[in-house]
C-alpha cells in the first residue's frame, strides 16, 4: 500500500496513485483485505485523501486542474471500490450454492412414521369390543366438580369412601368457600353426567384419563386411563352383568378364559364386585406365575349393579329401571395383554419401548 507523499501533489502523481490503488484492488480476495484497502487509500488518513488535503498548497490554477484530477480518482476508486465488494459476495454466493448443490439423483429419505400410543391401542381395542356388543362411546372432562366425581355417586362429604380416591384438587373454591373442583379420579361422574342427559336405555363406554395423587409403583401411575361401562335398563340384572363381562373377557383375551367375581366395595354400586381373569400365563394354576403372582387369577376391574341411591339422585324411576356399571384399566389390560412388568413405561417416552407396539 502507498505511503502518503510529502511532495506536492501533481497530475501525474495523482494518476500513478489511482493506478497503483485500482491494481492493488483487483488483487483483494476477502472483505477484510478490501476493507484495509479503503481506510489506506480512502480513509480519514489514507493517500488520496492527503493528496485532496496539500491542495491548499498549490495556486490557483493548479489547484483547480489538480483538483478536479484529484476528484475524479476518488470517484474512480469509490467506484472500483463498490464493485469489488459486490464481486467479492457473489464469488462467495456462488461457492457456498455449489457446495449445498442439491443431487436430485440421491434416493429420498423416508419422512419418520408416526404410530399410535400404546394406550390408545388398547383402549380403541376395549371400546370395539363393546361397540360390537351394541354400546355407545361418550367422552367426558377431565376436570371435573367434586358433585360429579363424588355426590352424585353416594359419596358425600365426610364420606370414609372418598379416602379409596386420593384427589388432586383444583385451586378453586366455589361460594361456599369449598374446593369444589377436582381433576376426576375416576370415569365413573360420567354415569350420573349421562343418566341426566338422556333416558334409558343406556348402553355406553366411557373412556378418558383419571388422575390420583398416588405414589407411582409397578401397577400404579399417578395419571392413568380407565374405561367405564353403564347399561341401564328395564329388568336388567346381575345376570347380564356377568354375561356381558364374560363375553368381554373372551374377545379380549381368548375363548377359553374363564371369570371370577368376588364381592368388593364401591358406594355407587349394590352389589358390588370385582372381576378375575384365570390367567393366561400359567392357564389358571398358579404355581410360580410371575403374572398372577401364584394365584391362578388376574383383576382387571370394580363392577356391580348401579346403586337405587344413584338412579334416583338422576331422577330414574327406581321401580322401573336397573342398571349395571364396570371401570377398568387399560394400562393394566396391556400390561397383562403384552407381558409389560412396569406400568411406568407407558408415559417415560422411551421410544425403545414405545416402538414395541
Ligand atoms: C374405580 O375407580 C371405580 N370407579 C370402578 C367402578 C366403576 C366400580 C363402576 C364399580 C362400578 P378402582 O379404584 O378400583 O375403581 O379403579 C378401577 C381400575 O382402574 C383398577 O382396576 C385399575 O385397573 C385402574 N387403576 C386404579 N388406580 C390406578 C393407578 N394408580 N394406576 C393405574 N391404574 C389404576
Amino acid at each position: 500500500m502507498s505511503e502518503p507523499s510529502s511532495q506536492p501533489p501533481t497530475a501525474q502523481s495523482i494518476d500513478e496513485l489511482t493506478r497503483s490503488a485500482a491494481a492493488e484492488l483487483n488483487t483483494l480476495e476477502n472483505l477484510e483485505a478490501v476493507d484495509r484497502w479503503r481506510v489506506s487509500y480512502l480513509g480519514r488518513r489514507g493517500s488520496l485523501t492527503t493528496v485532496l488535503r496539500g491542495l491548499s498548497s498549490l495556486n490557483i490554477e493548479d489547484r483547480r486542474t489538480i483538483g478536479a484530477a484529484a476528484n475524479q480518482a476518488k470517484n474512480t476508486l469509490e467506484d472500483q471500490l463498490e464493485r469489488r465488494i459486490h464481486r467479492i459476495n457473489e464469488e462467495a454466493l456462488q461457492r457456498s450454492a455449489s457446495q449445498d448443490r442439491l443431487d436430485v439423483t440421491l434416493p429420498g429419505r423416508p419422512p419418520g412414521k408416526g404410530r399410535l400410543h400404546p394406550t390408545t391401542k388398547i383402549v380403541r381395542e376395549i371400546c370395539n369390543v363393546f361397540v360390537a356388543m351394541g354400546f355407545g362411546v361418550v367422552e367426558g372432562p377431565e376436570v371435573e366438580w367434586d358433585h360429579y366425581n363424588f355426590e352424585m355417586l353416594n359419596i358425600p362429604k365426610g364420606h370414609p369412601a372418598r379416602d379409596m380416591w386420593n384427589t388432586l384438587w383444583v385451586d378453586y373454591e366455589d361460594p361456599a368457600g369449598e374446593n369444589a373442583m377436582l381433576l376426576r379420579t375416576h370415569t365413573s361422574p360420567m354415569q350420573a353426567r349421562i343418566m341426566e342427559s338422556r333416558e334409558p336405555p343406556i348402553r355406553v363406554v366411557v373412556p378418558g384419563k383419571c388422575y390420583r395423587y398416588e405414589a407411582t409403583d409397578a401397577t400404579h401411575e399417578w395419571h392413568f386411563y380407565q374405561v367405564e361401562g353403564l347399561a341401564v335398563g328395564e329388568g336388567i340384572t346381575f345376570a347380564d352383568l356377568k354375561g356381558t363381562l364374560y363375553e368381554f373377557a373372551r374377545r379380549m383375551f381368548g375363548e377359553e378364559r374363564r371369570i371370577r367375581f368376588r364381592c368388593d366395595y364401591f358406594p355407587f354400586v349394590e352389589p358390588g364386585v370385582d372381576m378375575s381373569i384365570d390367567c393366561f400365563a400359567c392357564q389358571g394354576d398358579g404355581d410360580g406365575c410371575r403374572i398372577c403372582r401364584d394365584s391362578g387369577w388376574i383383576e382387571i376391574m370394580g363392577a356391580g349393579m348401579i346403586h337405587p341411591k344413584v338412579l334416583e339422585g338422576v331422577g330414574y324411576d327406581t321401580d322401573k329401571y336397573t342398571g349395571f356399571a364396570f371401570g377398568l384399566g387399560p394400562e393394566r389390560i396391556a400390561m397383562l395383554k403384552y407381558g409389560i412388568d412396569d406400568i411406568r413405561h407407558f408415559y417415560a417416552n422411551d421410544l425403545r419401548f414405545l416402538r414395541q407396539f
